[in-house]
């Protein structure tokens, strides 16, 4: 009986640490994975569960947050599968975009026919320490997403505004603005 019960609250602890809850706060073991980039101050976590990506990203910031995936670097962020969590009247919100050109603004997927493509999303916003919590499919099917696969190297670019327009750039990366993550496997 000692042993059933024994084994029993192993699977709840198992469960507890497996379960993804999307609610903007990451309690310790909720992720499968976390890193933390020194340069940048960025702490990404994620789960893979299926063919879903459930990610946290924890950074500093005194304005919006952005982080951008690519399988491959061809011109500096070209290509890159952007995305930026910023407040809007009063409301954290997730903006689904691609970057068009190397350097200067992405444009959201939607303004080009594409789609938004999280599935979840939340996050927190105090004293300029960011928490975001998302959900979305690994492969969305939209050609302005990166498809991710598992065990694939990628590039990571992240970046923090100074203010929640993202209409306004970051600080340059030669000035601390935005970094890229280098051999990153999801
Ligand atoms: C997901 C959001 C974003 C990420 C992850 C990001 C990332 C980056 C990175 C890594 C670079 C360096 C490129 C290189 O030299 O190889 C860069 C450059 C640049 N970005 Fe962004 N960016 C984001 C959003 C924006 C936005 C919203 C703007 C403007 C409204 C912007 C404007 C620029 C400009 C002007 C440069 C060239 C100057 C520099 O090297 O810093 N970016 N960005």
């Amino acid at each position: 009986m000692r042993k059933l019960l024994t084994l029993i609250a192993l699977g709840l602890i198992a469960s507890f640490g497996a379960a993804q809850t999307i609610d903007g706060a990451v309690a310790d073991g909720e992720y499968a994975n976390t890193v933390t980039d020194e340069e940048s101050g960025f702490t990404l976590s994620w789960t893979i569960e299926g063919e879903t990506l459930h990610m946290a990203v924890q950074a500093t910031s005194s304005g919006w947050i952005g982080v951008g995936l690519a399988g491959e670097q061809t011109n500096r962020k070209a290509g890159f599968d952007q995305q930026i969590f910023t407040v809007q009247d009063g409301a954290p919100v997730a903006l689904d975009m691609f970057q068009p050109g190397a350097r200067g603004e992405p444009d959201m997927d939607t303004a080009e026919g594409g789609s938004e493509d999280f599935a979840a999303f939340a996050a927190t916003y105090e004293g300029e320490a960011w928490t975001v919590e998302f959900s979305r499919p690994l492969d969305t099917g939209d050609e302005h997403d990166v498809a991710i696969v598992p065990g694939n190297e990628m590039i990571v670019a992240v970046a923090h505004g100074n203010t929640m327009d993202p209409g306004r750039e970051h600080d340059r990366s030669s000035r601390g603005g935005a970094y890229y993550i280098e051999a990153f496997t999801f």
